[in-house]
């Protein structure tokens, strides 16, 4: 595929480099930060502009990858399928539902495939579980609970993500889109969210450092999160909750801690089941196997895994929690 990069920061870097090593042609990158751009042409053999909209003009590119601030997430990802472009857009697909609700409509109209940047379906111990839960291994999925954080760092507020014109939200948009696209992955539909957003210690009001949300499944399951950039040392934690057992993924690998899928299943007699744990080792790979599933996609003239529909869901559910977090009282979260 002929790709072109819109925002050279840590992402477009990264994306730019695993399209590179997956056997594609980088063509063009695109960042305001015209070091940065410099970088990444240079590293991956293409040219370089500091204007997005050069990249989206060109008619040579198969594929657009937005990944700048979430500011432009929309309108670059829009002007890209526009002119015919198939776009990897980062998560989380714009700073609201209103601005995912019009990325996917574009990709409709334009008859484009639209993957929004979900590489944690791609972990390979979130990958096993899902493969697990099926299989029908631990009976029917009744509840999940996950933990998501890091630290943050100094200077946090002089980021764009401490800017919520620019970012759109805090924690909750930030690391909470990926609970969340996960939790739809696991328990299907979201019918009803309540949420509380906190800042504690990050001098970034009035975007939040902290997010706790509780949520309702269509099918009766209930979730319960908590993402944190106070979360001093690196962690993920995801359990999934079945009638006849559980599964625990723990840590992401590198500052996260080994990747680690933990399966039990419920004894006939009730007593305390034996777990069994498979620990994931090495590099991540999430980003060359997602990027694989989104070629392989175009190429099949299929949905990928994390689409668009994916990405709009998603972004209705951290609304609502945002919604309840101001109002007090449970959301309902709309369906379309
Ligand atoms: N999939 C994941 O797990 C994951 C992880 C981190 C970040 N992200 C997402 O990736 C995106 C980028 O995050 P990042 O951590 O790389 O940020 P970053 O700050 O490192 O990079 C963003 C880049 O976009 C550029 N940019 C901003 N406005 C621009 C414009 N108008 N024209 C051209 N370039 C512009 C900036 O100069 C910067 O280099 C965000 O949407 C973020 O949510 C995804």
């Amino acid at each position: 595929m002929r790709v072109g990069i819109i925002g050279c920061g840590l992402i477009g870097t990264r994306r730019a480099k695993v399209a590179l090593d997956s056997g594609d042609e980088v063509i063009v990158v695109a960042d305001l930060a015209e070091d940065r751009a410099a970088a990444v042409a240079a590293a991956t053999g293409s040219r370089w502009t500091a204007s997005w909209r050069e990249v989206v003009s060109r008619d040579d590119l198969d594929v657009v990858v937005v990944s700048t601030s979430n500011d432009l997430l929309a309108e670059a990802s829009i002007a890209a399928l526009d002119s015919g472009k198939h776009v990897l857009c980062e998560k989380p697909l714009g700073r609201n539902a209103a601005e995912a609700a019009a990325i996917v409509r574009a990709a409709e109209t334009a008859g484009r495939l639209l993957k929004v940047g979900f590489n944690h379906r791609h972990h390979p111990a979130i990958a096993a579980a899902r493969e697990l839960v099926g299989q029908g291994s631990i009976g029917d999925v009744f509840a999940i609970r996950a933990l998501y954080g890091h630290g943050g760092r100094a200077g946090y507020e002089r980021e764009w993500r401490a800017d919520p014109a620019r970012s759109g939200g805090g924690e909750l948009l930030d690391q909470g889109v990926h609970i969340v696209d996960l939790t739809r992955w696991f328990i299907g539909e979201i019918d009803q969210a309540q949420g509380y957003v906190g800042t504690f210690h990050w001098p970034i009001q009035p975007v939040e450092d902290n997010a706790f949300a509780l949520l309702r499944a269509s099918s009766g399951g209930i979730v319960s999160f908590h993402t944190s950039w106070t979360q001093w040392k690196n962690a993920f934690r995801f359990e999934v909750l079945g009638t006849t057992g559980y599964l625990r993924i723990d840590g992401l690998g590198g500052s996260y801690g080994t990747e680690q899928l933990t399966v039990a299943k419920r004894n006939e007699d009730s007593s305390p089941p034996i777990e069994t744990t498979t620990s994931f080792e090495g590099p991540d790979q999430s980003w060359q196997s997602e990027w694989q599933e989104f070629s392989t996609a175009i190429k099949q003239h299929r949905q990928p895994l994390g689409n668009g529909n994916d990405g709009l869901a998603a972004a209705r559910i951290l609304d609502a929690i945002y919604e309840s977090a101001r109002s007090g009282t449970a959301v309902e979260v709309p369906h379309t």
